[in-house]
């Protein structure tokens, strides 16, 4: 039931009440209330399926008590700092963004915990163009599919030096999964250029723009290790 990407989500957790927004089966919450790494959590999602599946296993691992199910879009079903920590996984980056900027208010009180399965790139820029700070980045695999969670808070960040590095920050050069995630960017970014090759009506300035990024790539790959630092904001905030 819990796989490497959701026990990476919740090796993060440490929280009086915690918040799992798009919470789908509540693996999550029974996990976090069970191991103790939260005293109670708020699980919630858009879905009205989902929370009746959400509450079944709720119920079934007796912890009714423990943890609180609520229907509603993002975060508009918390008020600001009920939950310590919020948790959006598995949603696409864009998707994240969005559930940020419409209750803006609530994501700062808390220490947010975002995993987004795709458009990491525009999940990073919306965070440090929105005042947030991306405090740590992990990244964690399940056999070829590479997963990227960031431990978010609200606050300034300087932005990052260049373009490529909202795709790879500089802080992840020493991570032991670093090459998995060159490997997977490659891939989409090949695919993207094949397309873009491939097509009639021939977008010149994105075919330059992703051929760029994917020398970019390969010169991290060969110098892995070796880029600048600056971002680092773990090591700064710890
Ligand atoms: C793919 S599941 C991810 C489940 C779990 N968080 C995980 O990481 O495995 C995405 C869930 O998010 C819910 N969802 C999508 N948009 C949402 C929103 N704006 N607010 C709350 N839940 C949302 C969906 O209904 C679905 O149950």
């Amino acid at each position: 039931m819990l796989t490497p990407r959701l026990k990476c989500i919740i090796s993060y957790v440490n929280a009086g009440v915690a918040a799992d927004i798009g919470t789908d089966h509540a693996y999550v919450p029974i996990e976090l209330v069970r191991s103790g790494r939260a005293g109670r959590v708020i699980a919630t999602d858009v879905r009205r399926g989902p929370i009746e599946i959400a509450t079944g296993h709720i119920e079934k691992y007796g912890m009714s008590d423990r943890i609180e199910t609520r229907l509603g879009a993002g975060l508009s079903v918390l008020a600001p700092g009920e939950a310590d920590t919020i948790i959006i996984a598995g949603m696409g980056g864009e998707l994240i963004a969005e559930i940020l900027a419409a209750n803006g208010e609530i994501a700062r009180a808390s220490k947010l915990i975002l995993q987004p399965m795709n458009s990491q790139y525009e999940l990073r820029r919306y965070l440090v163009e929105n005042n947030y700070i991306i405090e740590h980045e992990d990244i964690e695999n399940e056999g070829q599919r590479v997963y990227d969670l960031m431990l978010v808070r609200s606050g300034y960040m300087d932005p990052f030096a260049t373009d490529i590095d909202y795709h790879i920050p500089p802080y992840l050069s020493e991570h032991p999964k670093l090459g998995m995630l060159i490997d997977k960017k490659e891939r989409e970014f090949k695919k993207i250029i094949a397309g873009l090759r491939a097509s009639r009506e021939r977008d010149s300035v994105r075919l330059e723009y992703y051929e760029e990024r994917l020398n970019e790539l390969e010169r991290i790959k060969i110098g892995k290790g070796v880029r600048d630092h600056k971002n680092d904001n773990s090591k700064k905030n710890n």
